[in-house]
């Protein structure tokens, strides 16, 4: 259990409360595009607002220049569609490090990242926050990886910084599955680059039983085999790397499956005509862009043995529909197991949208990068400050 305090057992009336929420949600034109972080935090808001608190919202949306207003980067459409869920004005605040919270209110803060000081983490900043405040709630997941004024510093000065009811949630529910999960314990890495997964992938080997690998990823990994991948997107420069994750899975017992079957095209396009090969027969004009089906409906249908899954990254080119069988059949593969399902990450969110399995896994993160640094181990910096503040 994390040591910090906790907003539930914090007495909140009558108090002024500055909330920092994650509600850096993907927009369509000037409209909120997916609204599940802004749903995420509804219950903190509310709960706050119950006891009678006045309740000041934090967040930050895109990464906008420090210093300029810029109106694609504004909160307003957030606090428009806030309004709308809570059935209550929130009020868009631009001076707000001016603004005195009121009982009972509840009112949005302009984007953070216009202050200049804010991803410096500069402590004049911070103390400007803190000062708002009786109580600092760190409720923001998705940008506790990041060390800013709004995330971080603000908790060294507030006179009480706690934990919000979603990160704590996030972090009781993520720190299970990789520190005491039930067993055997499956992993699902796909993205693009073992580059980027690097990481993700050395400290999954460390704890879990398998590992299945999809995504450009694959392909990588099919090279390092010594396979010849076509026109397929890879890192070559990673090739070493990868074989060494294989030599390591050898070394920790763990089960690092690749696909002996995958589904190829010329192009990547929703028209291509596509064609299924043995992974040692990848003609040079094709590229790689889905796992082979029987591949992938064995793993699907091994995940009912598992006793917790951990889920970061599509397999295939799902977005596409000639590429996104592989994605469905684990995204139904989770579904159907008794195991505890783990999921996170912007694609992975997108696809389990797509084939409407969300009510089926037990926890999806609202964390893209601090899901993932969770998984590779790391202490979040604004975690850490709240729990020194519980020193
Ligand atoms: C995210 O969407 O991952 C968080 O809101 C953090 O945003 P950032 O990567 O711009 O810091």
């Amino acid at each position: 259990m994390a040591n910090y305090l906790r907003m539930r057992n914090q007495d909140l009336a009558g108090k002024r409360v500055l909330i920092r929420v994650d509600l850096n949600v993907p927009m369509v034109g000037r409209e909120v595009g997916d609204e599940s972080r802004i749903l995420a935090v509804l219950p903190t808001i509310e709960a706050a607002l119950s006891t009678g608190a006045g309740v000041l919202l934090l967040s930050h949306l895109g990464r906008p220049e420090e210093g300029l207003f810029d109106a694609e980067f504004s909160l307003q459409p957030v606090a428009k569609r806030l309004s709308e869920l809570l059935n209550r004005s929130v009020p868009l605040i631009t001076d707000w490090l001016n603004y005195q919270i009121k009982p009972g209110t509840l009112s949005l803060a302009e984007n953070v990242r216009f202050q200049v000081g804010e991803m410096s983490n500069a402590d004049a900043l911070a103390q400007q926050m803190a000062q708002l405040c009786d109580l600092f709630v760190m409720d923001a997941f998705g940008t506790a990886h990041r060390a800013h004024a709004s995330t971080h510093g603000v908790a060294k000065f507030a006179p009480v910084a706690c934990a919000g009811p979603l990160l704590d949630a996030e972090i009781e529910n993520i720190g299970q599955a990789m520190e005491s999960p039930k067993g055997p314990v499956v992993a699902i890495v796909g993205g693009a680059k073992v580059s980027t997964k690097l990481e993700v992938l050395r400290s999954l080997i460390e704890r879990v039983d398998r590992l299945i690998v999809g995504g450009g990823m694959t392909n990588t990994f099919l090279a390092a085999g010594g396979y010849s991948v076509g026109t397929s997107l890879y890192e070559p420069k990673m090739k070493q790397t990868a074989i060494e994750l294989m030599q390591l899975a050898r070394r920790k017992g763990v089960e690092l499956a690749l696909p002996d079957r995958v589904v190829c095209a010329t192009e990547f396009s929703a028209d291509a005509e596509v064609e299924i090969f043995a992974v040692d027969q990848v003609p040079d004009d094709r590229m790689i862009l889905d796992l082979g089906r029987e591949f992938t409906a064995k793993v699907a249908a091994e995940l009912k043995q598992a006793g917790t899954i951990i889920w970061n990254g599509p397999l295939g080119v799902f977005e596409l529909e000639p590429f996104a069988e592989s994605t469905r059949l684990l995204a139904q593969g989770i579904a159907a197991s008794p195991a505890f399902s783990l999921a996170g990450g912007g694609d992975t969110l997108a696809a389990i949208k797509k084939f409407g399995v969300a009510e089926q896994i037990s926890y999806i993160s609202t964390g893209g990068g601090a899901f993932l640094e969770m998984v590779e181990g790391k202490t979040l910096p604004a975690v850490a400050v709240l729990e020194q503040r519980n020193q």
